[in-house]
């Protein structure tokens, strides 16, 4: 467990409060101008990663009373906690481990004085060959997962991620809504005879993806074919796997120390090994690891986990910033944004603290995000010149990502321009000037210059990675986790359990218990019972 924190208790609480009306307030182009090795000071490289944050709203003075303020909630000592499988998931009274599934043979991780890594590696071994099976095998022309969340986001995210390393891999498709245009649209014009289907479900009761499988499971049986040929499983629940119709050898399990949002790295991940293959997996596993490794070993001020969790905290409690926007300058990422809403919403999105009381401090942010440069001809606009300033993550990859090298030049400069211009913006001389010089007249001018004028201002990280090839994947996702725990970890909140999705699940299931046999167990309100009457007429 780990031990409760009140941020507003803390010694650097008071500094950092005067520190934001102070240094908060100056602007980033000035801080820049007072200080000829910011970059230097404000940047690191990890492998093929390099994270610059020197157009945040700090300062050294700032960044250190961050680092004090992590002391204080003894980070090192939570790193230490969450490595060892002490059971701080708390109100779930279990281990935190995914970094046991991305292990290397010598690895020590264990849970309730058991190692693990024995298990996973078999595994591990057992999960590649089958992926491997499946990519050789030529009559498996399209694999379909079915899951939802935990069971869905990351897996997608990572094969979309990972288009250039599939090398002859099946064609992958996701199916997790249960709203059925969803599977019908998958289905239509695959072939049942060359199609295989991945359930993955931790509970293997998960509404939707049951639905999902029901369906899956009908059609390969209407084509007259066995389904033991045409599904495997990931889950907890491996009896119910078997049950449902998966040959016993063709069920992967993982166990309940893996969070869902957390599982991407396990059986999870067995679409990711389908389409991209083991070396590309075990590159993906790789990466991850080298980041566990750096943030459980480098020191606070080079620790790059532990120096994003603390940005985050600064605009969220101390600027009071509400939202988080995450913007990759790369299609191939372009579900990036949604996995970070589960990872990060699921897992801080939560106002009871550590000690069962509500938290008198804001915790985790809104994620959101899209792909650059789709994103500039939507939303920024409001990253600009909105009232509210949402500081950014912008992704860029060196290497390009396709054979059209002009577009990656632009896109490139686009990533770049962007994080320059949300940082400087652009003064009223400037616009005055320009306008002047294109022939306005002066009252023209005093009309149109100030909805022309930019105050900038405005936080991004810059995070490069000089390929997108699987081991900086698996690099980029790690970092986003372990600054998940930094935060949940400040913010006093339990990050590993999500008892707030629950209740919509309960309900569903009363409403359609109700819907479809006799009638209801409990009494809705008007307006609910209203739509229930309607929608079932
Ligand atoms: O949305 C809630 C949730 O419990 C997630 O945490 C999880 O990833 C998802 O549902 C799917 O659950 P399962 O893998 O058990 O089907």
């Amino acid at each position: 467990m780990l031990r409760p924190f009140d941020i507003r208790k803390s010694t650097a609480h008071k500094r950092l409060l005067d520190l934001a009306s102070s240094v908060g307030a100056l602007h980033l182009c000035d801080l820049f101008a007072q200080d000829s090795g910011r970059l230097r000071r404000m940047s690191g490289t990890l492998d093929g990663m390099y994270m610059d944050w020197s157009k945040h709203r700090v300062n050294g003075e700032v960044m250190e009373a961050l680092f004090d303020l992590a002391k204080e909630a003894d980070w090192a000592g939570g790193v230490k906690d969450l490595y060892a499988g002490k059971h701080i998931n708390q109100t779930e009274d279990r281990a935190v481990l995914h970094m046991a599934l991305r292990g290397a043979p010598g690895d020590e991780f264990s849970v309730n004085g058991n190692s693990v890594m024995g298990e996973v590696l078999a595994t591990r071994k057992k999960m590649l060959a089958y992926a491997d099976a499946v990519r050789s095998n030529p009559d498996i022309k399209d694999v379909i997962n079915i899951g939802i969340g935990g069971s869905d986001l990351g897996p997608l995210m990572v094969t979309k991620a990972l288009r250039n390393h599939s090398k002859g891999g099946p064609q992958l498709h996701f199916v997790s809504n249960v709203d059925g245009a969803h599977i019908e649209s998958v289905l239509d014009g695959l072939n049942p005879a060359s199609t295989l289907f991945i359930v993955v479900s931790k509970t293997f009761t998960t509404q939707e993806t049951m639905a999902n499988a029901d369906a899956a499971k009908a059609w390969i049986e209407s084509a007259s074919l066995p389904v033991s040929d045409h599904f495997a499983a990931v889950s907890t629940n491996m009896d119910a796997a078997v049950d449902f119709g998966v040959k016993a050898e063709h069920v992967f399990g993982f166990q309940d120390w893996v969070g869902g949002r957390y599982s991407l790295w396990g059986p999870v991940g067995l679409s990711i090994a389908c389409f991209a293959g083991s070396s590309a997996f075990t590159e993906f596993l790789a990466g991850a690891r080298a980041m566990d490794c750096h943030f459980a070993e480098a020191p606070a001020r080079e620790n790059l986990p532990l120096i994003s969790g603390l940005l985050g905290v600064w605009y969220r409690e101390y600027l009071g910033f509400n939202t988080h926007v995450v913007l990759p300058y790369a299609q191939d990422l372009d579900r990036l944004p949604a996995y970070l809403q589960q990872a990060d919403m699921e897992s801080n999105g939560k106002y009871i603290g550590r000690d069962g009381q509500p938290v008198k401090h804001r915790t985790g942010p809104v994620v959101w995000g899209e792909a650059g440069t789709n994103g500039q001809h939507a939303f920024y606009q409001l990253l600009h010149q909105g009232t509210d300033i949402h500081p950014a993550d912008i992704i860029a990859i060196e290497e390009p990502l396709s054979a059209y090298a002009e577009h990656h030049t632009k896109l490139l400069a686009n990533a770049v321009a962007q994080a320059e211009a949300l940082m400087c913006g652009r003064c009223e001389d400037d616009v005055r000037e320009e306008m002047r010089a294109a022939g306005k007249s002066n009252s023209e001018i005093d009309a149109i210059a100030p909805h022309r004028v930019f105050g900038g201002n405005r936080p991004s990280t810059f995070i490069l990675l000089d390929a997108l090839n699987p081991k900086n994947v698996g690099q980029l996702i790690a970092l986003y986790e372990h600054k998940i725990f930094i935060q949940g970890l400040l913010w006093n909140v339990c990050s590993y359990d999500q008892w707030g999705v629950e209740l919509g699940k309960v309900l569903a299931n009363d409403i359609l218990a109700g819907w479809t046999e006799e009638g209801f167990s409990k009494l809705h309100d008007a307006s609910t019972e209203f739509l229930i009457q309607r929608l079932k007429n």
